[in-house]
């Protein structure tokens, strides 16, 4: 007898599945049973890992700023695998850069379309696709929606939206059974890290969470098992729900001198 894994015969749109974190995910998602489409614009590496994977992954060329492209990903799920359990909004980009000054109308409209719009329309067709079966939607927001200054401005915009969209769309939808959460990355060591540096010139980025993780090749896995988490029903009841997983880099901070051990003794009443 096989034993049970936890997303045995679950179906998974996966947008931004061909590196990083997407790839990560999908890579869990088969090894937890599931079946997974993977919906990327980089047709080399998706297709790559599809063929890795054999029968239990496809592969769609799709750009998420496109309400087609993801119509199509999400029936490519349906009439490959025959439904729809788990959608994982995902892809992104850092897209424009520089002060707000300068910021562009064509670069921002661009960075809401890959960031945010991908969000709204993956879980439009997700909604449509999962009908009053219930399911999972999960999307990527970023530790830039809490906190400033760690990102550009309208990626950072975008990322916060995505919070608040998220707990609107949950509290729609979950009368069908279909649960809706955001997954709130740190700094991991991904393609986006590379491709920050080379569009700016001089830039030493660097984690804020340090040395935290022993492996920078297994962040995108830290990433991985959460979203597995949120796919499965052991999370079947949470729903509208952000989880921050960046080592503690926003609920945790630093901490302050306040709890040094040579002040074990030292207390602040001034009424005492
Ligand atoms: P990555 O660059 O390794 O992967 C992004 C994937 O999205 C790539 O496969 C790329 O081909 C795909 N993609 C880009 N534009 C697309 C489009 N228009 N249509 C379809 N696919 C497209 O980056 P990473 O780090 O894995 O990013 C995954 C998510 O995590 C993103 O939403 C990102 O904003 C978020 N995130 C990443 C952090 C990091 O430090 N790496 C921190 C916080 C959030």
């Amino acid at each position: 007898m096989t034993s049970s894994r936890p997303l045995d015969d679950a179906v998974a749109v996966i947008t931004g599945g061909a590196s990083g974190i997407g790839a990560a995910t999908v890579r869990r998602f088969v090894a937890d049973g599931a079946r997974v489409v993977i919906a990327d614009i980089s047709a080399e590496s998706g297709t790559a890992l599809a063929a890795e994977l054999g029968g239990n992954a496809r592969f769609i060329r799709t750009d998420v700023s496109s309400e087609a492209d993801l119509e199509r990903a999400v029936s490519v799920a349906m009439t490959e695998f025959g439904r729809l359990d788990v959608m994982f909004n995902n892809a992104s980009i850092v897209g424009a850069l520089g002060p707000i000054r300068e910021l562009e109308a064509t670069h921002y409209e661009r960075t809401l379309d890959v960031v945010l719009r991908s969000v709204v329309f993956g879980t439009k067709h997700a909604v449509r696709a999962m009908g009053s079966r219930g399911g999972s939607i999960i999307s990527t927001s970023s530790s830039a929606a809490y906190v400033g200054g760690l990102s550009a401005h309208v990626y950072t915009t975008a990322k916060a939206a995505i919070l608040g969209f998220t707990r609107s769309v949950a509290a729609e939808v979950r009368a069908d059974g279909i649960r809706v959460n955001a997954i709130v990355p740190g700094l991991i060591a991904t393609a986006m890290g590379p491709q920050v540096r080379r569009a700016i010139p001089g830039y030493s980025g660097g984690s804020p969470t340090g040395t935290l993780n022993q492996s920078p090749s297994d962040v995108p896995d830290d990433i991985a098992g959460v979203v597995a988490f949120l796919a499965s029903t052991d999370a079947c009841f949470i729903t509208g729900e952000a989880i921050v997983v960046d080592g503690g880099f926003v609920r945790a901070g630093q901490s302050t001198s306040l709890t040094r051990p040579d002040l074990v003794t030292r207390m602040v009443d001034p009424s005492g």
